[in-house]
């Protein structure tokens, strides 16, 4: 029996035969400054006893680092073959799974062959999806290229496409053998991209890490315009942008690496995902998820603050830190009515209580499951006379997701 095979019990009676398995999960983020510099072993180290790689790559990322892909594959003599893909939220579908299987058969895939997938949350989702379904299981290598991929999307172990109008419908739970972490990607993230993955990072420190919320008050903005320090920022700059990344990391799989099959639905990092799932997808333009969910968060922090989980203080703070980023704090789409329809479809979700994460206070994190269709339209009336005076009342900054 090797290290990794599963532990397992069989129990044989004269009526009954019964298989018990526990399969261990055994997954590493790694940091590497510069992932594809020649002198940086790290992926080389994972595909050289192959002596191949299938590398699968957000379009986009191709372009502007697919040279210095092969430049390093190059270098290591290691024959490459890169599929570039360009996958929008809308073709994040069995569709587009469905491509990328047959490049895999292309490729002559072995079961036991890694993967590489180099891009944002679309390109990893889809692809390790691809890569749960391929002869049930084949392993993968992530290399995050977003704020959202390095931070969330590549750090615990779902990956989806969406069905019909619902997102992440058909998925499953497949952790990537290593993820390599390299902000450095961040230098050519469009801001907006950023702004996105800000939202993520703002809500894991509302709810579960206080000092890193004082870190994103402190600096939030330059990190927002420099991509965390990786375009004109200053080393002391970089210095903060690597330990919130590293914290908001940290924190995530402090909360999560016990759960990681989402079995408690009490989740701390579900903070800002009861209300928005129905506010993204309300109009014909879906909003960007990263404003989706600063409006239910900051919706969330009024709500608190009524409560008496946080003061009127940190509730401001709270609203002035989303909306100093440029993300949106409220909407004339949340409205009472919207409000008690997404409250009746994340019930369904979360068998059958609302589990309103909300910050009790800033730093740590209660859940709600008591909260009536009254108190929800006061709180919105309120909630929107006291947002009013902030400069992304109704509409944050590039809020819109672009065409496919
Ligand atoms: N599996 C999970 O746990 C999880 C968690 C969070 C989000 N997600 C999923 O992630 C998806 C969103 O991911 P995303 O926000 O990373 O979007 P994305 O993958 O679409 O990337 C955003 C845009 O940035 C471009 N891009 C990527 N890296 C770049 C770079 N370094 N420089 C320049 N451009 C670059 C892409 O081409 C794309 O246009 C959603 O489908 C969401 O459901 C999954």
């Amino acid at each position: 029996m090797t290290a990794s095979a599963p532990r397992a019990v069989l129990t044989a009676t004269a009526t009954d035969f019964r298989v018990q398995s526990w399969e261990p999960i055994d997954f590493t983020l790694r940091y590497v400054d510069g992932v594809f510099a020649p002198e940086n072993p790290q992926v080389a180290d994972l595909y050289r006893d192959r002596g191949r790689c299938l590398a699968i790559v957000d379009e986009t990322v191709h372009g502007l680092y697919g040279d210095r892909m092969r430049a390093y594959f190059d270098h290591h003599r290691i024959p490459v073959t890169i599929v570039a893909l360009r996958i929008a939220e809308t073709a994040k579908s069995l569709r587009t799974l469905e491509r990328i299987v047959d490049e895999f058969a292309a490729f002559g895939l072995l079961r036991t062959e890694p993967v590489l997938v180099v891009g944002g949350g679309l390109t990893t989702d889809v692809t390790g999806f691809a890569c749960a379904s391929y002869k049930r299981g084949t392993p993968y290598v992530r290399i995050p290229t977003t704020l959202i991929g390095l931070i969330d999307a590549s750090v615990a172990m779902k990956v989806a496409v969406n069905h019909g109008k619902h997102k992440n419908r058909l998925g499953a739970f497949h952790a990537s053998r290593e993820v390599l972490l390299d902000f450095g990607f961040l230098a050519t993230l469009p801001q907006p991209q950023v702004r996105n993955g800000l939202a993520e990072m703002v809500k894991i420190a509302t709810v579960a890490n206080a000092e890193l919320f004082g870190v994103l008050e402190k600096y939030g903005e330059e990190l927002l315009t420099t991509g965390f320090g990786h375009r004109d920022g200053t080393p002391e700059l970089r210095e903060t942008a690597h330990h919130a990344g590293y914290e908001a990391i940290r924190t995530m799989l402090e909360l999560e690496h016990a759960n990681l099959h989402e079995l408690d639905l009490d989740r701390v990092i579900a903070f800002g995902h009861t209300w928005s799932p129905t506010l993204e997808l309300a109009p014909d333009t879906p909003m960007l998820h990263g404003h989706a969910i600063s409006i239910d968060m900051a919706f969330s922090a009024t709500l608190a603050q009524r409560r008496g989980h946080v003061s009127a203080g940190e509730r401001d703070r709270i609203h002035r830190l989303f909306s100093g980023l440029g993300l949106a704090v409220d909407s004339p789409l949340l409205t009472a009515e919207l409000l008690t329809r997404a409250t009746d479809s994340i019930v369904q979700t979360r068998g059958g209580l609302l589990r309103a994460a909300v910050p009790d206070p800033i730093g740590a994190c209660r859940f709600l499951n008591d909260v009536t269709t009254t108190e929800l339209a006061d709180t919105l009336a309120a909630h929107k006379d006291l947002v009013t005076d902030l400069p992304t009342a109704v509409e944050g900054v590039a809020m819109w997701s672009r065409p496919a």
